[in-house]
């Protein structure tokens, strides 16, 4: 299937919609005597965070404000998930709880997009059980949103817009209002080629598509003049990037690590079958680039891995992983894993606890295996029974929490530079961020460094040496001892 290139020329109608909706809101909120506010409520990964801020970008042009968390809004948008069942459960069930909401405000605009929007069944739900959502949108065509929204207001009927074209738009044509102001999501590739046989992803996502690099390091320059301290660079196989000249990965790497004004260059998430000795070697020889790589292992049995399609073996795994702890030495470690896939035995399971040990990742995202429907794993015989996958998945967790305390552990007494993400969840006078590593820190600031005026949230973005205190679990406590 062809890739369609989005560009200017192609976006007049939105920026018609666009225009259209401005004078609609205004006269809405003239009518209503306030302001008029939409929420976005964002499930799943980095990429769906990035194509909310697009989401954010168009809305804020129209002349709505923003309330986050679960607060009401006169347009809600659901940007879904659909990588396990939990994900799509959570929106069926904050569907339900939205019905109210927009039964006492009939000007009130309900969509959803994301990937679940790709799956059929789940349209089909949405359209039997949820008739009062009024949009249903492709994230393919996030670009388009609002023309979906001026066709959806007013119509009674749910309008529903889902296309099977893969498309690659210029990114600096969509406005894009940005959540932190110290970190940049900026994706680089689109889509993934990979089927891993588990996975409803590449059916959601499309064929793998790239940027052009020209567009990405002037999108790159653009975020550093405008003062941002991080920049991640995003995309379902980020290393599988291939730009229109033959460009790869290890280009758009280097590209952003020139860029000084960056103290900080994240990407996620990588193939293993994609990570290089090159890529490797880039990261230890550039300072500012994150000495953190996300290596998904999803399972640490050969056989399981071939039933998966996931072209690396144990044995391949492993070299990369000791050649990033040979050649980043402080560096960490985190993965995926899958407990339960299909015809999963004790032994299988074994290989994965013993990889898990061998590398002794310094921090895991671990899931049970979830049936996607559509998927070639669906239809596997041997699905693992629940009980017998709780009972492996703890384990694994057990494991697990050891070796991300170790590697908290392994920080105490030491000193290191720390980006302030913002205020702690847990007390308002603790601060919390992120070492190059990865590690997650939460901190206080001694009276003597602590700027007069400035509340805790005002500390976002700014850089600061922490000296490490003591291990939690899941985070390492400090105490700020430089303000940068
Ligand atoms: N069940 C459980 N976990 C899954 N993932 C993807 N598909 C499934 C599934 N069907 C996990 C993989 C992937 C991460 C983003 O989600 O570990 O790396
Ligand atoms: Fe899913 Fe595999 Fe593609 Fe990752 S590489 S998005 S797990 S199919």
């Amino acid at each position: 299937m062809a890739i369609i290139k989005v560009g200017k020329g192609d976006l007049r109608g939105r920026d018609k919609a666009m225009s259209e909706l401005k004078e609609y809101f205004s006269a809405l909120s003239s009518r209503k005597g306030r302001e008029i506010t939409y929420n976005i409520r964002t499930y799943g990964c980095q990429l769906n965070e990035s194509d909310s801020e697009k989401l954010s970008g168009m809305l804020d042009q129209m002349g709505l404000t923003e309330v986050t968390g679960d607060a009401s809004a006169d347009v809600i948008i659901f940007n879904t998930c659909a990588v396990r069942e939990n994900a799509e459960d959570r929106l069926f069930g904050n569907l339900g709880i939205v019905k109210a909401d927009k039964k006492t405000d009939k000007d009130k605009i309900i969509g959803v997009c994301g990937c679940m929007t790709k799956v059929p069944e789940n349209v089909e739900k949405i359209r039997k059980s949820f008739p009062y959502v009024d949009l249903v949108f492709d994230p393919q065509q996030l670009h388009l949103f609002p023309v979906y929204l001026r066709d959806a207001i007013g119509k009674k009927k749910q309008l529903v817009n889902i296309t099977s074209e893969d498309y690659i738009v210029d990114d600096s044509l969509v406005p894009i209002l940005r959540k932190r102001k110290f970190r940049a999501l900026v994706p680089i590739m689109y889509g993934c080629n990979n089927f891993c046989t588990y996975c409803i992803v590449p059916y959601a996502r499309g064929r793998e598509r790239s940027r052009d690099i020209s567009e990405i390091t002037e999108e790159l320059n653009t975020l550093a003049a405008q003062g941002y301290k991080e920049v991640m660079l995003l995309g379902q196989n980020v290393n599988s990037y291939k730009g229109t000249n033959g460009e790869r990965f290890p280009e758009v790497l280097k590209a952003a690590a020139e860029i000084k004004e960056f103290n900080r260059v994240r990407f996620m998430s990588s193939h293993p079958k994609d990570v290089s000795d090159e890529i490797i070697e880039i990261m230890s020889s550039y300072s500012n680039i994150e000495t953190h790589l996300h290596l998904p292992l999803q399972s640490g049995s050969d056989r399981i891995l071939k039933l998966m399609n996931r072209p690396y073996n144990r044995e391949d795994y492993l070299k990369t992983a000791h050649y990033f702890r040979q050649r980043v030495p402080d560096g960490a470690i985190s993965t995926d894993i899958i407990v339960g896939f299909p015809g999963e035995t004790e032994e299988d399971f074994k290989g994965t606890l013993e990889v898990v040990k061998e590398c002794a990742f310094d921090s895991a995202f671990t899931f049970q295996y979830s049936i996607r429907p559509g998927t070639k794993a669906a239809t596997m015989e041997d699905q693992v029974p629940h009980d017998v996958v709780t009972e492996r998945f703890g384990r694994l967790l057990e494991l697990q929490n050891d070796l991300a305390f170790k590697s908290n552990q392994a920080k105490v007494g030491k000193t290191e530079e720390i980006l302030i993400e913002g205020q702690s969840s847990t007390a308002p006078d603790i601060l919390t961020g992120r070492t190059l590593s990865n590690h997650l820190v939460n901190f206080t600031i001694p009276e003597e460094l602590r700027v007069p005026g400035k509340s805790a949230d005002d500390y976002e973005g700014m850089l600061c040496d922490v000296e490490f205190t003591h291990a939690r679990p899941y985070s390492v406590d400090g105490k700020m001892v430089k303000l940068k």
